[in-house]
């Protein structure tokens, strides 16, 4: 099968990379980082595509499609992955980050929506699917958490779209997946505070429990090879934060008491932070 990952250079999109490999798979790989994406090929034995795309850009995500197929003839999987936050309060964002922020996260997914799923409708059938669409959301998508904002907002999208666009290519036979992992051990914090010029961290979420990279990947890959339409690679987490719905105020005070960075609940954080 043909599988295309973006954000492959680090983190959830390169341990997926790595596991698809191992099963078989084609894989076109994409991230900006185009020598972290050929290292990778070339420790995968370099059969796969490496292709530089910054997802926020439409029409490099139109090409990432295109030179897909020119290469492998077809897209089983498009897994929308690449994806990062900014470790700052909604307040404090700045309108043009959070345009930013939106142009990776959510139009990345639809840019490569858009190109993908018109090539999938054409494709024949294997095991009862066209294809599927795969987008890495989060389980802040069901629960905005203090200094993830803004980045709660776009996986908050995704989830959205997936829901809607799972019941509208039922029809042509495509299926449309949303991952919604809990902390990962990838180099996202790392990016989110660099992003945010500050070293401040939130504090574990009460009961946090942390997964690697690889484990998310393995929760993705059973859902690849049989589509289903959310993965929740922490299943408790699914519970958590459905019931927290039902109760908005008492997650508020525990979040304000229990998340929030101590610098800022000792009022020592610096202007934008
Ligand atoms: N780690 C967590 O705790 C966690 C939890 C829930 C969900 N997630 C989601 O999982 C996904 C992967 O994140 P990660 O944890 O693996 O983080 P990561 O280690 O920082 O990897 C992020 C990947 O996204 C790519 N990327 C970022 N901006 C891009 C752009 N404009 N165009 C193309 N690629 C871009 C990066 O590649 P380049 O910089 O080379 O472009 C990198 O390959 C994200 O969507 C994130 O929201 C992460």
């Amino acid at each position: 099968m043909v599988v295309v990952i973006t954000g492959a250079s680090a983190g959830i999109g390169k341990a997926l990379a790595e596991a698809l490999h191992a099963c078989g798979a084609k894989l076109a790989l994409a991230a900006r980082r185009l020598d972290r994406i050929e290292a990778l090929n070339q420790q995968l034995g370099g059969g796969h595509l490496a292709v530089a795309a910054d997802v926020s850009d439409r029409a490099q995500c139109e090409s990432l499609v295109q030179q897909t197929i020119d290469r492998f003839g077809r897209i089983d999987t498009l897994v929308c992955n690449a994806g990062y936050g900014i470790l700052r309060p909604v307040a404090k964002s700045s309108r043009d980050e959070i345009l930013k922020m939106f142009a990776t996260n959510v139009l990345g997914t639809t840019d490569c929506i858009h190109a993908a799923v018109p090539v999938m409708k054409r494709q024949d059938p294997r095991g009862g699917w066209r294809g599927q669409v795969m987008i890495v959301s989060s389980v802040v998508a069901r629960r905005g958490i203090p200094f993830y904002g803004v980045y709660s907002a776009t996986k908050a999208a995704q989830l959205s779209l997936a829901e809607a666009l799972r019941v509208e290519l039922r029809a042509d036979r495509i299926a449309v997946t949303s991952v919604h992992p809990i902390g990962t051990d990838t180099e996202f914090g790392d990016a989110a505070r660099k992003a945010a010029g500050h070293d401040l961290a939130i504090k574990a979420i009460p009961g946090e429990h942390r997964q690697s990279a690889a484990t998310v990947a393995q929760k993705m890959i059973h859902a690849i090879e049989k589509p289903r339409p959310e993965v929740w690679p922490f299943a408790p987490s699914k519970l958590a934060v459905s019931v927290g719905t039902l109760i908005p105020g008492i997650v508020d005070r525990v979040m304000g008491k229990r998340v929030m960075p101590e610098q800022v609940q000792r009022g020592e954080a610096p202007g934008r932070v």
